[in-house]
Formats: C-alpha cells, sequence, structure tokens
C-alpha cells in the first residue's frame, strides 16, 4: 500500500483525504480479484457525506503460482484496470444509466459509491432463474447505454471492448481446434469493427456484474469497457442469464425488448444492422470460449446454431 498513498500512508488514511472522514475502518472483504490480484473491499466512515464505500484495491501478483497466463494475459491484465481508471474519470460522469460515483480513483485504487448503501444491494444469485423484470432491467439498462454513447469514440477505453476480443486473445485462437469458426475468426471480428453503427460496450455485461434494488439496477465491472456494437453484450448477457434450453424459448423476445428499448432510448438508427450482427456476436464469444474451455455449459445448441448462420452469412463452410 505505501508505494501508492506516500511512505506510512495506509488505505484509512488515504480514505480519509478523499472522503473528509474522521475514520475509516475496514468491514469486510466483498470478494478477491480474479487471480489474486487484489480485493474489493467494504469501508465504513465516521463523520464523511456517506456512510460507506467500496474500494476495489488491484494487486497485480508477481507471477501466478500455477505459471499460468503468458504476457499476453498480464499486459490485458494491466490495460483493463488503467481502462476501468479511464472510465471511471472521464466517461462516468457521462454515462446515461446508473453505476457506481467514483469518490477518487488512482493507481489501482478505486474508491466507489456503496451501491449497496444506495439502494441496489440485491444480486442474483446462480442456480435459478432470472425473473423477468430483472432480465428486462437489465435489457433495458443495456439499450439505454449503447443509445446514450453511440458514435462516441472509445477515447481512453478499449478500441474495441469485450473481454474476448480476438485481438487480446491470440493463445485461445491459437487453442482451437482447426475448423470453420477458426478460419472465419478475423472475418467476424471484422464485422464487428467495420458496422456503421458504432457505440461503448460495457464488455462483461453478466448478470453477476448488475446490483439490484427497489430503485432498479445498476452495474459495475468497467475493465473491458469500448468501442463495439450493442449486440454484443446483448448476446453475452442473454448466454448469462439463461441456459441453453431456455435460451431457445425466450432469446428471441429478450432480443425484441432490447430493441424496443434502443429505440425508445433514441438509437432506433442501429436497430437493422445490429439485428443482422447479432449471429456475428454470439459467433465470436463461441470463438472464444471454443479456445478457452472448450467444454463450457455456455456452449449449447443455441449459440452454435447463431455461429453457424454467422458463417453462413460469411460464406464459410466446412468443418
Ligand atoms: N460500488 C460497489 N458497490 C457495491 N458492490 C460492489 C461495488 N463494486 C463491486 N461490487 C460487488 O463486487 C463484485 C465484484 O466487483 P467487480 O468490479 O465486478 O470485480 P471483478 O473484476 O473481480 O469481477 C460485484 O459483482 C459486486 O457484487
Ligand atoms: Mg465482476
Amino acid at each position: 500500500m505505501e508505494r501508492r498513498y506516500g511512505a506510512g500512508v495506509q488505505i484509512e488514511d488515504h480514505l480519509r483525504r478523499v472522503t473528509g472522514a474522521r475514520a475509516a475502518h475496514r468491514v469486510a472483504r466483498i470478494q478477491s480479484l480474479w487471480s489474486g490480484w487484489g480485493e474489493i473491499v467494504r469501508f465504513a466512515l465516521d463523520g464523511a457525506a456517506v456512510p460507506s464505500v467500496v474500494v476495489k484495491i488491484v494487486e497485480p501478483a508477481a507471477s501466478h503460482p500455477l505459471g499460468w497466463g503468458s504476457g499476453v494475459a498480464e499486459a490485458r491484465k494491466h490495460r483493463s484496470y488503467a481502462v476501468e481508471e479511464a472510465w471511471y474519470r472521464e466517461w462516468g460522469s457521462r454515462c446515461p444509466v446508473r453505476i457506481p460515483t467514483a469518490l477518487d480513483v488512482a493507481q489501482g485504487v478505486f474508491v466507489l459509491e456503496d451501491l449497496d448503501a444506495a439502494g441496489f444491494p440485491e444480486r442474483a444469485r446462480g442456480g435459478g432463474r432470472l425473473p423477468d423484470a430483472r432480465v428486462a432491467a437489465c435489457i433495458t439498462w443495456l439499450a439505454r447505454f449503447h443509445a446514450g454513447f453511440l458514435g462516441a469514440s472509445p477515447d481512453g477505453l478499449w478500441p474495441d471492448g469485450t473481454y474476448w476480443h480476438l485481438e487480446t486473445r491470440p493463445d485461445e485462437l491459437a487453442a482451437m481446434p482447426e475448423g470453420a469458426l477458426k478460419r472465419a475468426a478475423g472475418p467476424i471480428d471484422a464485422r464487428l469493427r467495420g458496422a456503421t453503427h458504432r457505440t461503448v460496450v460495457h464488455g462483461d455485461a453478466k448478470v453477476a456484474n448488475f446490483c439490484f434494488g427497489p430503485s432498479g439496477v445498476a452495474a459495475v465491472d468497467f475493465q473491458y469497457v469500448g468501442g463495439g456494437v450493442g449486440v454484443q453484450d446483448l448476446a453475452y448477457f442473454l448466454g448469462s442469464a439463461f441456459d441453453d434450453a431456455q435460451l431457445e424459448h425466450v432469446a428471441e423476445r429478450w432480443v425484441d425488448a432490447y430493441f424496443d428499448a434502443l429505440r425508445g432510448a433514441g438509437g432506433g438508427a442501429a436497430e437493422a444492422e445490429w439485428r443482422a450482427l447479432l449471429p456475428f456476436a454470439w459467433a465470436d464469444f463461441e470463438r472464444f470460449l471454443a479456445g478457452w474451455a472448450p467444454e463450457h455449459w455456455k456452449r449449447g445448441g443455441y449459440a452454435d446454431a447463431r455461429t453457424q448462420e454467422a458463417l453462413d452469412a460469411l460464406g464459410v463452410t466446412g468443418s
């Protein structure tokens, strides 16, 4: 910690400084960060404008205990936290949907509004099916986010968002079995990047990154925010909310709901193009999974059928 705040300065001192609190007390760790790169902690504050804050503290591990993680993976992760800093510093105040307010962001320490205290204390539990009202809230959040940033140049963010973006996943591409999807990896990516209607995508819009409450829904985790098309977040969100059998029944309805909300938020100009790109969004994530975790539960018949549509549209044939 010392190196971040100056010699002898602890996180509690830092929090007092940026919040005006008399005292800051560590309450509990919310979770550790991916592969031990730090933690997310709740601190209680005395005498500040808010009773608590949530602090995301990034501490890159010198090397992974299992020796896993190539130079590419570590560079991607470093950059992802720099992007998240840029997001909270330069984009957060322009965001048209609910996210935590950042009280201070510097050198891998994010002092964020506590969303639980702000009226979003509920999380979706794994296992059960996400209630329709929550699916609708997330889909509307995404549509408004995408409509709000239509045409924006993703300065300071990833030029191409999503944590599975092809350019950042050379190891997974190499690990893919030979076949049509591997041959189409570049062309699929090029379609998504070449869209006329581009916006900013969240880049990791899974159910676990939404916080729910009586006042609606808020999203966190902006490490992979960047340029893209809205259906990249939409397909990935649906894939996190529903299993394969459910997708067959409900995906179409939620896609329509997304485009209703997009139109309602002023983003209707993108609809026709993004509808045509939806199979490419599924195929692009499928490409990542096929190299990263070929047996992943998300790889089902629904995603496979959408992937095949994209391959057909590209004229890439064979297995
Ligand atoms: N500002 C916040 N207020 C309340 N809970 C938060 C806040 N930020 C993060 N969380 C909780 O911590 C979890 C992990 O945070 P996240 O930024 O997604 O870290 P990771 O990159 O490790 O997934 C979130 O899913 C959310 O439940
Ligand atoms: Mg997260």
